[in-house]
């Protein structure tokens, strides 16, 4: 399994053949703060370690990165120097009729609230918007995720609607989720 076919951000097992795998022509990012570098299935263990904190754990479930398949998903580490500070994704409608992109982004607890998710996001949302032609993008935070929203509206996201029930979480009830789209007018 490659770094782009890891169900989110969980990679699995370090690779048996030792040594990072980077697929080819993923790019280096580079933002004011961080930089987004393709993950590796190396990362799998600080990655989960993330993943297994309470203010992670809050709004990502381990288990949706293990069971589910995100076909196409572009995964990378966002990085603070030499440190792991979370994992930032996105997938894309290649479809040129409907062409987008969707996000999603975790930073481990040590890292929030210092502008490294919204670096992040700037980050990449420059790289799908300008090296990658996309004209739409969305997000879809949980309804209750009032940090996300904040970071994603203060980026230019705008909501679009309630998705009722949309998850399913730890104590098996159903969670909204807001959906949020950045639409850039081509035409600017
Ligand atoms: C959501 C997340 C990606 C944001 O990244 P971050 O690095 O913490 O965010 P930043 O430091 O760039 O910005 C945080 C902003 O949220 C604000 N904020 C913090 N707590 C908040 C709250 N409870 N309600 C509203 N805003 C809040 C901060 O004041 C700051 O806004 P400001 O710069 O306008 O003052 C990160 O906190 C995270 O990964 N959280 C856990 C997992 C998660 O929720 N992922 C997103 C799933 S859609």
């Amino acid at each position: 399994m490659t770094a782009a076919e890891a169900p989110h951000c969980a990679s699995g097992e370090p690779d048996a053949r030792g040594g990072p795998r980077v697929a080819a022509g993923d790019p280096i990012l580079r933002g004011d703060r961080v930089v987004l570098r393709p993950l590796t299935d190396h990362d799998a263990p600080a990655i989960l370690t993330i993943l297994a904190e309470p203010g992670v754990a809050a709004w990502w479930r381990r288990a949706e990165w293990e069971q589910v398949t995100e076909a196409g998903a572009t995964v990378f580490a966002v990085m603070v120097g030499d440190a792991i500070a979370g994992c930032i994704q996105f997938t894309e409608e290649t479809d040129p009729d409907y062409h987008s992109a969707s996000i999603d982004v975790f930073v481990a607890d040590a890292w929030q609230d210092r502008g490294v998710g919204s670096d992040a996001m700037r980050t990449l949302i420059a790289y799908l918007v300008g090296g990658r032609g996309h004209h739409r993008l969305t997000v879809d935070p949980a309804a209750a995720n009032a940090r996300a929203i904040h970071v994603y509206e203060r980026l230019g996201f705008r909501p679009v609607g309630t998705m009722h029930a949309y998850e399913r979480v730890a104590d098996a009830t159903w969670r909204d989720a807001l959906l949020m789209e950045l639409v850039i007018d081509k035409r600017d």
